[in-house]
């Protein structure tokens, strides 16, 4: 293989702002795009901030956005750009800039903690939960999740509406609520916990207009939408119009 020049245009800059650098930059055979990060780093720019861990597509640091696109630096490998096209690297736009390709995810923190965990079934200790395989397989799809935030960057919902983010949890956490009200285990309706009234009044269920966004970017191929959100939509319309449901919610409110 033979190593060629490629020309690299970078965002650099922190929270008070920032401009693209352009850098000519070795490329060898097989290569990502964090390599090339790397490479400058090393030879250009020591100061360049990046995140990242694995190298491997499974941690999540690296989510950044290559010609507009989002994606993981490590996952994008640079055969996929011709030699003499310019690549840029700019940090996550729907999240705030701390340095360079480095942005603060502080947002996806909070959404997270605002998901009550499983509720475990009354009565049955560790090792006494019986599932069907079919119920075991459908949440598995969602546990593939490495929390890259690629979708809850992309959804247009937040990406250029700083205004939505109080009220919208993002594709991520609609799909751990979709996650947990599927669980066959679940118990939190018994505690009280309505977890689709939850996604619709608290999370922003409704902002979602199933343009599958999230689903193109996500690295691990989960079927955000049509798997976990769609469904969640389903299940918490049906409780809402389903005289009974509507009753017995009213009864039990009481
Ligand atoms: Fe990343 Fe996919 Fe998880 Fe979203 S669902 S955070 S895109 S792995
Ligand atoms: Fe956003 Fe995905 Fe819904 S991109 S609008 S959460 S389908
Ligand atoms: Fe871990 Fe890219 S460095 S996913």
């Amino acid at each position: 293989g033979s190593a060629y020049t490629a020309r690299f245009r970078v965002w650099r800059g922190d929270a008070d702002g920032g401009e693209l650098r352009d850098f000519d930059v070795e490329v060898h055979e097989g290569e990502v795009v964090l390599d090339i990060i790397h490479r400058l780093q090393a030879t250009q720019a020591n100061d360049l901030a990046v995140r990242w861990n694995c190298k491997a597509g499974k941690c999540g640091s690296c989510s950044a956005e290559i010609n507009g696109r989002p994606r993981l630096m490590c996952m994008t490998r640079m055969s996929v750009f011709a030699p003499d096209e310019t690549v840029t690297v700019t940090p996550m736009r729907a999240f705030p800039v701390v340095r360079d390709l480095v942005t603060d995810v502080s947002f996806n923190y909070t959404k997270a903690r605002e998901i009550p965990s499983f509720v475990p079934p009354p009565g049955l200790r560790a090792g006494e939960y019986r599932m069907r395989q079919e119920d075991v397989g459908r949440s598995q799809e969602f546990r593939k999740c490495i929390e890259c935030f690629l979708c809850q960057n992309t959804c247009h919902v937040v990406r250029d509406h700083e205004e939505n983010k109080q009220a919208f949890a993002g594709p991520r956490f609609l799909m751990r609520i979709a996650e947990l009200d599927m669980h066959p285990l679940d118990s939190a309706e018994e505690s009280g916990l309505d977890r689709k009234s939850a996604a619709q009044e608290e999370h922003g269920l409704g902002y979602c207009n199933i343009t599958k966004c999230c689903t193109e970017v996500c690295p691990e191929n989960i079927k955000i939408t049509d798997n976990a959100l769609i469904p969640l939509k389903e299940r918490a319309v049906d409780r809402k119009y389903d005289p009974l449901v509507w009753l017995g919610n009213k009864i039990r409110r009481r």
